[in-house]
C-alpha cells in the first residue's frame, strides 16, 4: 500500500431504478467507505469515486412499470440515492451520474479508439424480438426458464436463482417482458469485444500475479477462465444509453456495462478535470473497485479487457466483491419490497445512522450470504454500543467531571495492569491496520470494539468511584488511562462510526482525528477541559423493533 503515490477507489455505480438498501451498504458502500475513510486517517492521497448507474435496460423496464419515461425515473431515484448516502455518511468525492455529459463523451471516446484500432469483431447474429412492442429484446426484456437450474423466471442475461450468466438464446421458453409474447429471432449487427483473445493474459495477470484477490473474487475469475471466455456484445437495439458513435449505428447503444464502469473514470474527470489522467494511467496510483459478487466478472474480465484494450489505463489491483445479504431468511428483493431502504430507515432512526452502519459490518457476507434480523440490530445495539462503548465513555467523562472538574487528571504511579491497558492499544491498532488492509473489515470493527471493552472492563476492575474516597492519586491515574482510551476509540472508530466518533471527539476536546497518536501514551493533555458527557447511544425498544417487522409484512 506504500508503494503507491494516490488511490482511487471506487464503489459500484447503483442503477437509479430504485432506492439503496441494506443489501447495497453491506456488500459495497460501507466497506468502501470504511477503507477510504482509513486512506485518508492514515494521510494518503485518495479520491472515492461512485454515481448513478442510468442506463440499460433496468431503466427502461422501471420506466415502463411506472408509465413514466427513463428520464423520470432516473432523475427521480438519482436524487434519493444521492441523498441517503449523504446523510448516511458515506464519504464520496463525487457521486455523479452515467447520464452526463462527460459521460456520453468519454465513452463515445472509449468505444471510438478500440473501434479505431480493430480491436472489435463486428458479427451478425439472429436475436429475439418483440414484434407487438416492434422491439429487439436485450439483457432483461426476456424471461424463460434457465438451462442450469429450471428457475422459471431467469433473465436474458441472468438466472437469479443460481447465478448462471446466460446469453437469451440459451432460455428455455422465452417470453417478452414487454408484451409476455412469445419473441421471434431476427437478424441485427453487433459489436463484440473478443474476451477469448485475451484469455492467456487473464488467466497470468489474475491467476499468476493476484493470488491475494478474496477467496470468492479468485474462485469465480478462475471458474470463468476455465469456462473459456467467448467474444462479447457491446452494443445493444435500444434507444435509451449512450449512443453508439459510428455511422450506420442508428437504433443502437453501448451495451450498459461497456457505458457504466467508464462512468468511474468521468466522475474522476468531474472532480479532477486537469488532474484525471493521473489518476488513471499513471503506475502509482492503486486503483480498487468494491462490488457486490454479481460484479464480479464485469469488473476482472470485462472491464480490466476494456482498459487493455486500450492501452492507456492502469489496472484494478483489487477488486474485494462481498457475497449478498439476506433480510429475516429470505433474499433481498425490490419487486417483494423486502427490502430495508436506507432512506426510510434514515427517517425511522434519525441519529442511529452509526447503528446500521455498526450492524452491517459486524454482520457482513463477507465470505458467504448473511443475515440480517431485525432482532439482532437491536440486540448489537443494546448489548455492544449500548452497554459496551457508550457506558464506558460515559463513565469515563462523568467521573472526570465529578472529581477533577472534567478535566483530564495526570498520571501518578503505575502498576502492572496500567501498564498492560495501555500497551493493549497499539496491538489493537495494528490489528485494525492489517485487518483493514486486507478487506477484513467484520474483524477490523470487532478488534475496535476490543479497544472499547478493554476500557470499559478497566473502568469496572478498577473501581475509581471507590478510589476517589481513599486515593486521589490512584483515581486519578486511572481516569487518565481511561481517558486516554476513550480518546483511542475516538480515532480508531472514525472509519466506522464517523458520526460517533464525531461526537466523541468533540467531548474530549479533540481535534481531527490523527491516526499517528493511535497507541501514543497520551493522546489527551492533563487539564484538558471534557465537555459534558452525552449518550453516544440509546436504547432500542422492542416497540422500536416490532414496527420495523410489521412493515415487512
Ligand atoms: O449491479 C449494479 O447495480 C450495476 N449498476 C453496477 C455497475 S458498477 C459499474 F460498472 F458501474
Ligand atoms: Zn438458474
Amino acid at each position: 500500500m506504500n508503494l503507491y503515490k494516490r488511490h482511487l477507489v471506487t464503489a459500484a455505480l447503483p442503477y437509479a431504478n430504485g432506492p439503496v438498501h441494506i443489501g447495497h451498504l453491506a456488500g459495497v458502500y460501507i466497506p468502501a467507505d470504511i477503507y477510504v475513510r482509513y486512506l485518508r486517517l492514515r494521510g494518503k492521497d485518495v479520491k472515492f469515486i461512485c454515481g448513478s448507474d442510468e442506463h440499460g435496460v433496468p431503466i427502461t423496464i422501471k420506466a415502463r412499470q411506472m408509465g413514466v419515461s427513463p428520464q423520470d425515473v432516473v432523475d427521480k431515484y438519482h436524487h434519493i440515492i444521492k441523498e441517503s448516502f449523504a446523510r448516511f455518511g458515506i464519504s464520496f468525492d463525487v457521486y455523479s451520474r452515467t447520464s452526463s455529459k462527460t459521460q456520453h463523451e468519454t465513452a463515445a471516446g472509449f468505444f471510438k479508439k478500440l473501434y479505431d484500432s480493430g480491436k472489435f469483431i463486428e458479427k451478425n447474429t439472429e436475436q429475439y424480438y418483440d414484434t407487438e412492442a416492434q422491439q429487439f429484446l436485450a439483457d432483461r426484456y426476456i424471461t424463460g426458464s434457465c438451462p442450469k437450474c429450471g428457475n422459471e423466471s431467469a433473465y436474458g442475461d441472468q438466472c437469479e436463482k443460481c447465478g448462471a450468466t446466460l446469453s437469451p438464446t440459451e432460455l428455455i421458453n422465452p417470453r417478452s417482458m414487454i408484451s409476455g409474447s412469445k419473441p421471434i429471432l431476427r437478424e441485427t449487427s453487433h459489436w463484440y469485444l473478443p474476451l477469448n483473445e485475451y484469455e492467456p493474459w487473464l488467466r497470468e495477470w489474475i491467476l499468476e500475479q493476484h493470488k491475494e484477490w478474496k477467496t470468492n473474487v479468485y474462485g469465480q475469475c478462475k471458474s470463468w477462465l476455465d469456462g473459456g471466455l467467448q467474444p462479447r456484445a457491446v452494443s445493444r437495439d435500444l434507444d435509451w444509453g449512450v449512443p453508439v458513435p459510428i455511422e450506420g449505428a442508428e437504433g443502437k447503444v453501448l451495451y450498459v456495462w461497456f457505458d457504466a464502469p467508464i462512468g468511474y473514470i468521468s466522475n474522476t474527470k468531474e472532480i479532477l478535470p486537469d488532474e484525471w489522467e493521473l489518476w488513471w494511467k499513471d503506475k502509482e496510483t492503486r486503483l480498487v473497485h468494491f462490488i457486490g459478487k454479481d460484479n464480479i466478472v464485469f469488473h476482472c474480465i470485462v472491464f480490466p479487457v476494456m482498459l487493455k484494450a486500450h492501452g492507456d489505463y492502469i489496472l484494478p489491483d483489487n477488486v474485494p466483491a462481498n457475497e449478498f445479504l439476506n433480510l429475516e431468511g429470505n433474499k433481498i428483493s425490490t419487486s417483494r419490497n423486502w427490502a430495508v431502504w436506507l432512506h426510510e430507515y434514515l427517517d425511522d432512526f434519525p441519529g442511529k445512522e452509526d447503528v446500521l452502519r455498526y450492524v452491517l459490518c459486524a454482520n457482513a457476507p463477507e465470505t458467504k450470504d448473511n443475515d440480517f434480523t431485525w432482532k439482532d440490530f437491536q440486540t448489537r445495539n443494546n448489548s455492544e454500543l449500548v452497554a459496551i462503548l457508550g457506558n464506558f465513555v460515559n463513565r469515563a467523562i462523568v467521573l472526570t467531571h465529578k472529581y477533577f472538574d472534567g478535566k483530564v487528571p495526570p498520571l501518578h504511579e503505575v502498576n502492572d495492569y496500567d501498564k498492560a491497558t495501555l500497551n493493549d492499544i497499539p496491538i489493537i491498532k495494528q490489528a485494525v491496520e492489517e485487518n483493514i488492509e486486507t478487506f477484513h473489515f467484520r474483524e477490523a470493527l470487532k478488534e475496535a470494539m476490543n479497544l472499547a471493552r478493554l476500557g470499559n472492563k478497566y473502568l469496572t476492575d478498577t473501581e475509581p468511584w471507590k478510589l476517589a474516597k481513599t486515593d486521589m492519586q490512584k483515581a486519578s491515574t486511572v481516569l487518565n488511562i481511561a481517558l486516554q482510551c476513550c480518546a483511542a476509540c475516538a480515532i480508531v472508530f472514525e472509519p466506522f462510526l464517523p458520526f460517533t466518533a464525531q461526537k466523541l471527539r468533540q467531548m474530549l476536546g479533540m481535534q481531527e482525528a490523527d491516526w499517528d497518536m493511535l497507541g501514543k501514551n497520551a493522546i489527551l493533555p492533563d487539564s484538558q477541559l471534557l465537555q459534558e458527557a452525552q449518550l453516544l447511544f440509546g436504547k432500542i425498544e422492542d416497540d422500536d423493533i416490532q414496527k420495523q417487522t410489521d412493515k415487512l409484512k
